[in-house]
């Protein structure tokens, strides 16, 4: 379904971060998540250098897409040279791919345009994401073009970090600003508690790792980051 953005057949939608999932089992981890409904898959990209950690690269995407075949697989750039990475993820079956306004900040103006057009180009859906420090007002300028916007409700770099509310005042922001077929996600630190409160803010697409993947109940807790709990 690779439209999922634009007509989703429900909302909220849960996009579980493979960064959660056990390496070693990382077909099973997915399997299990998407048989119990899940809409996508979300695929954390860190270079060591944006963010101070290091994840997976193009491979991850191939093989999963190998695997699951029709999928969504949103990718979730946290590099800083997006422009360099979107040809390899594309190819590798990547449906959405977002990056972050601030590695194009500083940079010559309109390289976010140009990087959003170069992802659909390539055949993806586009998007932008924000670090919590980074104000609402740094997107509005990209807001016809998106099919994507990603508050990051933990700096971004690790799984299991705890929920930043600031990502709640600018999803309340946001939401009356976008185009219908504009979808506002949330990343980081959302759980049972948590994932009610964005909805009640206007998110649509719910990531969760160390929630999803630690619980006990898979299938509770989806419903429960549904706001079904
Ligand atoms: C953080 C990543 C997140 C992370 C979420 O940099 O972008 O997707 O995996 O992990 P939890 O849900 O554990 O906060
Ligand atoms: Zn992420």
């Amino acid at each position: 379904m690779s439209n999922l953005l634009n007509n989703p057949p429900r909302l909220p939608m849960i996009f579980p971060s493979i960064l959660g999932a056990d390496f070693t089992r990382m077909g099973e981890d997915c399997a299990q998540v998407l048989e119990l409904g899940a809409e996508a898959l979300h695929v954390d990209v860190m270079d060591g250098h944006f963010v101070p950690n290091l994840s997976m690269g193009p491979k991850m995407v191939a093989d999963l897409r190998a695997m699951f075949p029709d999928v969504y697989m949103d990718v979730h750039l946290m590099v800083t040279d997006p422009q360099d990475y979107v040809g390899p993820f594309a190819k590798a079956g990547a449906n959405c791919i977002t990056f972050h306004i601030e590695a194009a900040m500083g940079r010559k103006t309109d390289n976010e345009k140009d990087v959003l057009k170069q992802i659909r180009d390539a055949g993806c859906q586009a998007g932008i994401v924000i670090r919590p420090p980074t104000p609402p007002q740094a997107i509005f300028h990209l807001l016809d073009e998106l099919d994507m916007i990603l508050l990051m409700s933990v700096h971004p770099g690790f799984s299991g970090q705890s929920f930043m509310p600031i990502a709640l005042d600018k999803a309340r922001t946001l939401k009356p600003m976008l185009k219908p077929t504009t979808r506002l996600e949330i990343d980081g630190g959302l759980n049972a508690e948590t994932a009610p409160q964005a909805i009640a803010a206007g998110v649509d697409v719910i990531v969760a790792a160390s929630a999803l993947f630690g619980a006990p109940d898979r299938a509770k807790m989806l419903a429960a980051l549904r706001g079904e709990g």
